[in-house]
């Protein structure tokens, strides 16, 4: 089953798509992740998209398209997938139609996970991360148990270069201008499913189980 999670900045789709991960065995494919892993590492891929993430522009669809089209033609057609951040414009989701009529699937389902964007720069400005491992925590929301440090692996936590107030009005921008279009897209395809983003976290996943059928 491919399955995509929509919503804007902060909605809850990286923290949704890590539990379909550990509790339902997904293969869990975030292009945002990809990206910064390419910074982190210095890549000629990294380099290129730096800045242009730093801003909260969206990178070019030829770029993120061939990192998920690696990732799908080396996951196999068994393995229960979720999308989380591709596809972000309507390019990109007919060009995922395309790639993956030619191995005779199809987008399974689609979750817009829908919440007041008031609720998202306090949640974007107080997330953190761990590099080493991944985790991620909210200094108000979901802190960890001590100041700074990792509750799974005790790195380091980071906060996200696009994290601050300025650029997280801008990606807010960008969401409704190129992504929000998608939901009609999936809506006249009938593949979507709307749930309230503004629940707690565990809420929000009981919906998610649901409109996938898991
Ligand atoms: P990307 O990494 O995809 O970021 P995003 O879409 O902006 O989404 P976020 O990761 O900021 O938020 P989220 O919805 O995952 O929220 P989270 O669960 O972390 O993209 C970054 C950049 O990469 C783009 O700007 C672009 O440059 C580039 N890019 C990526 N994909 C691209 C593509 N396909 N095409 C072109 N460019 C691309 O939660 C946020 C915080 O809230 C956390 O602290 C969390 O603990 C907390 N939280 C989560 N749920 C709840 C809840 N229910 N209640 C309270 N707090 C909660």
């Amino acid at each position: 089953m491919i399955t995509v999670l929509l919503g804007p900045p902060g909605s809850g789709k990286g923290t949704q798509a890590k539990v379909l991960k550990e509790e339902k065995h997904f293969l869990h494919l975030s292009t945002g992740d990809m990206l910064r892993a390419a910074i982190q590492q210095g890549s000629p891929l990294g380099l290129k998209v730096k800045d242009i993430m730093a801003r909260g522009e969206l990178v070019s669809d030829d770029i993120v398209l061939a990192l998920i089209k690696e990732k799908l033609e080396t996951s196999g057609a068994k393995t229960n997938v979720v999308l989380d951040g591709f596809p972000r414009n309507l390019a990109q989701a007919k060009s995922l139609d395309d790639l993956l009529r030619s191995s005779s699937m199809i987008v399974d389902k689609v979750v817009s996970i829908e919440i007041d964007p008031r609720e998202l720069i306090e949640r974007l400005t107080g997330r953190r991360t761990c590099p080493t491992c991944g985790a991620g925590f909210h200094v108000k929301f979901q802190p960890p148990k001590k100041d700074g440090i990792c509750d799974s692996c005790g790195g380091s936590l980071v906060q996200r270069k696009d994290d601050t107030e300025t650029v997280i009005v801008d990606r807010l921008k960008v969401f409704e201008q190129q992504t929000s279009p998608l939901r009609e897209y999936y809506q006249n395809k009938g593949l979507l499913a709307v749930v309230d983003g503004s629940q707690k976290p565990v809420a929000v996943t009981k919906e998610i189980f649901k409109a996938f059928g898991i």
